[in-house]
């Protein structure tokens, strides 16, 4: 499971440039499945026929937040628009990676900041740039092409019973449905296991990956949040916390999702003895948003692996979190639910 985790989270594959990741998701998949289709945009759905003839939508996205190069200035110093949810603060001094494989680093605007440092609200895109070691524009541009992409440096590491890497949202979703596939023979569900494109620019993959597929129930494989019960001060509004089991979503800013589900799914892990905890998270949302909405409307939730240090290259996860969502949608994929 950590050699999975590894190979996807060191694919760079940011919203709209899903190419790579989505060849390596298909190589996996491919045995398991009945069929692999690529939609419009990008999206992987693959079939996997069940016993009970509904259909169980199971989503995961496959982008990861990244850069955009916008402009090149005449000393070489690129400037980039961020691609999903970036915290400029946390920029200077990371490494990313571009496309065509030049290495670069975030730095500021020395003059600028110095005067600002204590607030970090003067921290932004329009201050911060990219140095690839050019001398000139023309060197620049020898190894980076505007409106070429990046993503953070892939710095996967394993800590024992954790393991910490960019792109963990949501490759680490990627992964439990491709190791779902590895363990579960015949499963009630006709299952449809959609790898999203460009969640992290607005839930666009899920939104026509839904529509096309139309389930009888839905459940998104997402990170989230950890806070006050797992980290110094940590926020006192979130009280997921790593090793505590998978949580089931109860409400984001995306969705409320179905309370039925949710209780059946709960059930589901006591009589299998695993470990799980709920997520009421007061920002964000996932895939299920989307998929809720979708024509005459989808019972639908979310399951998510608790995350440290999000949308930064140091995901942190518990690998137990891992392992005890593959079992929980072990048995979810095998028992018909009824609403
Ligand atoms: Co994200
Ligand atoms: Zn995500």
């Amino acid at each position: 499971m950590k050699n999975l985790i590894q190979q996807l989270t060191e694919i760079s594959s940011p919203s709209g440039r899903e190419q790579n990741i989505r060849q390596a998701i298909t190589d996996h998949i491919r045995p398991y499945v009945d069929q692999v289709q690529v939609d419009a945009l990008g999206n992987i759905i693959a079939y996997k026929k069940g016993s009970g003839g509904k259909k169980l939508l199971l989503d995961a996205h496959m982008d990861e937040i990244g850069f955009m190069v916008s402009h090149i200035d005449d000393h070489g110093f690129i400037r980039v628009e961020p691609v999903g949810g970036h915290m400029p603060l946390r920029m200077p001094n990371q490494r990313i990676r571009f496309e065509h494989g030049a290495i670069g680093c975030f730095f500021y605007e020395s003059e600028e900041l110095s005067k600002h440092l204590a607030d970090y609200q003067q921290v932004t895109f329009d201050r911060l740039f990219v140095d690839i070691g050019a001398g000139t524009k023309n060197e620049a541009l020898s190894r980076v092409r505007i409106g070429e992409s990046a993503t953070f440096h892939p710095l996967f590491h394993d800590m024992g019973g954790k393991v910490m890497a960019k792109a963990m949202d949501d490759r680490i979703g990627c992964a439990i449905i491709i190791e779902l596939l590895r363990q579960c023979s015949t499963p009630w569900y006709d299952l449809y296991l959609v790898f999203a494109v460009q969640e992290e620019v607005g839930l666009v993959g899920a939104t026509t990956a839904a529509y096309g597929v139309h389930p009888d129930l839905a459940i998104a494989l997402d990170v989230t949040s950890t806070g006050f019960r797992d980290l110094p001060k940590g926020l006192k509004r979130i009280p997921m916390k790593l090793g505590d089991g998978p949580a089931i979503k109860i409400q984001d800013r995306s969705m409320i999702a179905d309370a039925r589900l949710n209780q059946w799914i709960a059930q589901t892990a006591e009589e299998h003895h695993i470990p799980y905890q709920y997520e009421v998270l007061p920002f964000g949302g996932t895939d299920g948003g989307a998929i809720q909405t979708t024509k005459t409307g989808v019972i639908t939730t979310t399951l998510s692996i608790p995350t440290r240090y999000i949308h930064s290259p140091c995901e942190m996860i518990d690998i137990n979190d891992v392992h005890h969502t593959v079992q929980l949608l072990s048995h979810i994929v095998k028992k018909p639910f009824d609403s």
